[in-house]
């Protein structure tokens, strides 16, 4: 069995950058490593992805916004992240369940019972093994998201970038107290400073708490 990896933490908190710096590194250790995402990952999960962040699409309801994501989860997790874990293969995934509970639980405010029952139905019981939460001030992570969108071709996946300042601090503060109630769990990492600082605090942080077994 392999391991699963997941990065979490509010818009611009540099997962994306981190998540491929850590697969470099443990690939270097010789280590089987994927590199996959939520919302997507897989064809299907794709394009219940391109619908969940396009800013056209506005009039989205919360109920129908929490089941498509637990909708590409499901598929995400059958068609890609049990096969990798089967094989033996470390799996670094860019957000998954945490993400409903911070987004959709404290951000939107939906009922935690039917998230936790979706986030069970979609993934059938799997938790990751680590979750790394990079944390960091909204307004610095926004600053960075949409310097990035700002800067990126193509489609712009904005609709949650462009929700309220008090809305991200929701899910900032959703996210923290995620991570200390399982704190054998998460590893809190300040994703404030600048990529080879951030670089250094996880490639330390990681190896060794997965020797703690
Ligand atoms: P990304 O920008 O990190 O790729 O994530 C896509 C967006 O989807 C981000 O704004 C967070 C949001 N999201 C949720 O609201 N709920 C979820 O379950 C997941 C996986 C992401």
């Amino acid at each position: 069995m392999g391991c699963f990896i997941t990065f979490e933490g509010v818009e611009g908190c540099g997962k994306t950058t981190q998540i491929k710096l850590l697969a470099q590194h443990l690939t270097e250790q010789g280590h089987t490593v994927i590199v996959t995402r939520e919302p997507g990952g897989c064809p299907i999960a794709d394009q219940a992805r391109a619908i969940l962040l396009d800013a056209n699409n506005r009039a989205m309801t919360p109920t129908t916004e929490l089941l498509l994501y637990a909708a590409a989860r499901a598929q995400h997790v059958q068609e890609i992240v049990k096969p990798a874990l089967a094989a033996g293969k470390i799996v670094l995934c860019d957000r998954f369940t945490d993400a409903t509970i911070a987004y959709q639980g404290y951000g939107r405010g939906l009922d935690p019972a039917t998230i936790a029952y979706l986030n069970d139905l979609a993934t059938g019981g799997l938790k990751p093994r680590l979750t790394v939460l990079l944390d960091c001030p909204v307004e610095v992570g926004l600053k960075r998201a949409f310097d990035r969108i700002n800067g990126a071709a193509g489609a712009r996946e904005e609709r949650f970038e462009l929700e309220s300042v008090l809305f991200h601090r929701k899910v900032r503060d959703g996210y923290l107290k995620l991570a200390e109630d399982e704190p054998e769990r998460f590893i809190i990492i300040d994703g404030s400073q600048g990529v080879r600082e951030t670089e250094a605090a996880i490639t330390a942080a990681v190896p060794a708490r997965l020797a703690e077994g």
